[in-house]
């Protein structure tokens, strides 16, 4: 279902340093998404002509009829964004693009940097309130430079969410890259046998190499694209990235519609 709304600011607040929560009412879109999908705003204060942004989905509520996005601010729309204030009306596009899996093969890690975190908290709170037997509770891994770029940890650890942290200076967590504290679960999963699932988002970097640890461990992997995006519905292939066709054969798919969820097995990285 995909629905143009003027969504009414119900909150808008800090979520770490230059990064903010916003909350939007639009109960057409809440009832419609899915973890992983994302929404286009039409940012308040740019000109008629100007694009919407693409965000993921941080959080969405069917009864409450409530979109949270958690947004970085690093240029003219999400400043313009940062001004808004509650009660503004805000028109917002959804539900975009393919999500993630909820199909539950193994031990749920979900890998996340920076604003990646956002749909990966979407998705835990679906996998904690849908939880089957035989499916673990999810187990988050977040890395950041420094401390204050650990997004929304305690959201996650209110969902009852376990988190474990990497920062490269050691100010969280373990000093180094978030893939350490992975390796480490992944290899005492490799011991006990039991199969897994990796959900990633974020840096390029961070997505390929939690893409090859799920395609090395043969599990399977979900990687979700952060491309430039322009209509966000399929129209203006300005957010092209390459995959693998189940013949063998490269195409060109559109993260906004073919994704922003791939599996690890089908991306052709550049480089
Ligand atoms: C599917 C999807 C989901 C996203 N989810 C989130 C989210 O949950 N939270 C969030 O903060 N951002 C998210 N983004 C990125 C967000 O859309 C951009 O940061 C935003 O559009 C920038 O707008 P701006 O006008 O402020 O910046 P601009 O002035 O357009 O650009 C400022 C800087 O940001 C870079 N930039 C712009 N768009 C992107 C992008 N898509 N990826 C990487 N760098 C970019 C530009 O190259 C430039 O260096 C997502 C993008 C996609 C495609
Ligand atoms: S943003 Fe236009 S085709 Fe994807």
């Amino acid at each position: 279902m995909l629905a143009d709304e003027a969504a009414k600011v119900v909150r808008h607040s800090a979520a770490g340093p230059g990064y903010r929560f916003l909350v939007l009412c639009a109960p057409r879109i809440a009832a419609a998404l899915v973890p992983g999908q994302f929404v286009h705003v039409k940012v308040p204060g740019l000109e008629a002509s100007a694009l919407r942004r693409p965000f993921s989905v941080f959080d969405a509520d069917a009864e409450s009829g409530e979109v949270t996005v958690m947004y970085k601010i690093v240029g003219r729309g999400t400043e313009a964004l940062a001004r808004v204030a509650e009660g503004d009306e805000v028109r917002v596009m959804g539900a975009l693009g393919r999500g993630f899996p909820l199909t539950c093969k193994g031990a749920p890690l979900l890998v996340g940097g920076g604003y990646g975190v956002a749909p990966l908290h979407f998705l835990a709170k679906r996998m904690v309130r849908d939880a089957r037997e035989g499916c673990g509770r999810p187990v988050l891994f977040v890395g950041g430079r420094t401390k204050d770029d650990l997004l929304a940890v305690d959201r996650f650890e209110a969902l009852g969410v376990e988190v474990r942290t990497a920062t490269n200076d050691g100010s969280a967590g373990v000093k180094g890259f978030v893939t350490a504290p992975l390796d480490e679960t992944l290899a005492e999963l490799r011991q006990s046998g039991e199969r897994f699932e990796l959900f990633t988002c974020g840096p390029d970097g961070l997505l390929k190499a939690v893409a090859d640890r799920a395609l090395a461990a043969g599990m399977p992997g979900w990687i979700s694209m952060d491309r430039h995006m322009v209509c966000g519905v399929g129209a203006c292939f300005a957010c092209i990235q390459k995959i693998r066709m189940p013949n063998g054969d490269v195409s060109n798919a559109r993260c906004c519609v073919n994704g922003p969820v791939f599996a690890a097995a089908d991306i052709v990285w550049d480089g």
